[in-house]
């Protein structure tokens, strides 16, 4: 992964630069990365804050040869990936929220966006996008994230080196995803769990039939997160924005 390496000054978001690519034909494994968006966005419709020469901004093609069914333990893997490579080169402890945040002391240090083209039920190809707040000081970031952002620079007190944590998500990613060919998703499950903010904890998400509070209790084998309401009644949730209460 990352061996095909595109770097742009400025761009709207490198999702789109890579839609671009793909749509060329490009082989999976391409990888772009800017030093600034003007248009980053997040998950939800919503906006990505991507300050020039802050942060790592950047996208990659992955074109695996399965049915659609696989995009959220993709999207779960990647989260593992980025909080290994995150934890090792900063020493900043992150966690993983649901599915795909990282945290730490319940701050956001990184957002994950896998978009996924599909045909007839099998995956065309996906563009995960990460952006990690690297060293982005904090009377940098916006009024409405300062009590909900943060950065590697703000936890771990130094300037780190962007380039060591990209090539270590690339080697991580790839180390992840040749386990997942070889011995398949719960290996991956085994990871995400102990890297987890999420799991036994009291949390409340909205889904489109209201908001469900539970404890969250387990990941299934499909990347579900398994919620027990109030009764004890397992509820899976496939998709959605929980929040730790
Ligand atoms: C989220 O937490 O909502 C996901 C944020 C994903 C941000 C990254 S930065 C690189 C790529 N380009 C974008 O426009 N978004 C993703």
């Amino acid at each position: 992964f990352g061996r095909s390496l595109k770097i742009v000054e400025v761009t709207t978001s490198t999702q789109e630069e890579v839609r671009l690519l793909a749509e060329q034909g490009t082989p999976s494994g391409a990888l772009v990365l800017a030093e600034e968006q003007t248009g980053g966005r997040g998950r939800q419709g919503r906006k990505w804050f991507s300050p020039p020469r802050k942060g790592v901004w950047m996208s990659l093609l992955l074109r695996p040869e399965r049915p659609l069914s696989f995009a959220p333990q993709l999207t779960l893997l990647i989260a593992v990936a980025v909080c290994r490579a995150i934890r090792k080169t900063s020493g900043v402890d992150a966690g993983i929220k649901w599915p795909n945040d990282l945290l730490v002391q319940g701050k956001k240090v990184c957002g994950i966006l896998v978009e996924s083209v599909s045909e007839d039920e099998r995956i065309r190809y996906c563009i995960a996008g990460i952006g990690i707040d690297v060293n982005v000081e904090a009377h940098e970031l916006p009024a409405d994230l300062q009590a909900v952002a943060t950065s590697l620079k703000i936890e771990s007190g130094r300037n780190q080196d962007r380039v060591a944590l990209i090539t270590a998500v690339m080697n991580e990613l790839e180390d992840l995803y040749t386990l997942y060919e070889q011995e398949g998703f719960t290996p991956i499950k085994h990871l995400w769990e102990a890297l987890s903010v999420t799991l036994g904890k009291r949390v409340a998400v909205k889904t489109p039939q209201g908001e469900i509070s539970g404890v969250a209790d387990a990941l299934d084998e499909s990347g579900a997160l398994i919620l027990l309401d109030d009764k004890g009644m397992p509820f899976p949730l496939f998709s959605g924005e929980v929040h730790l209460a």
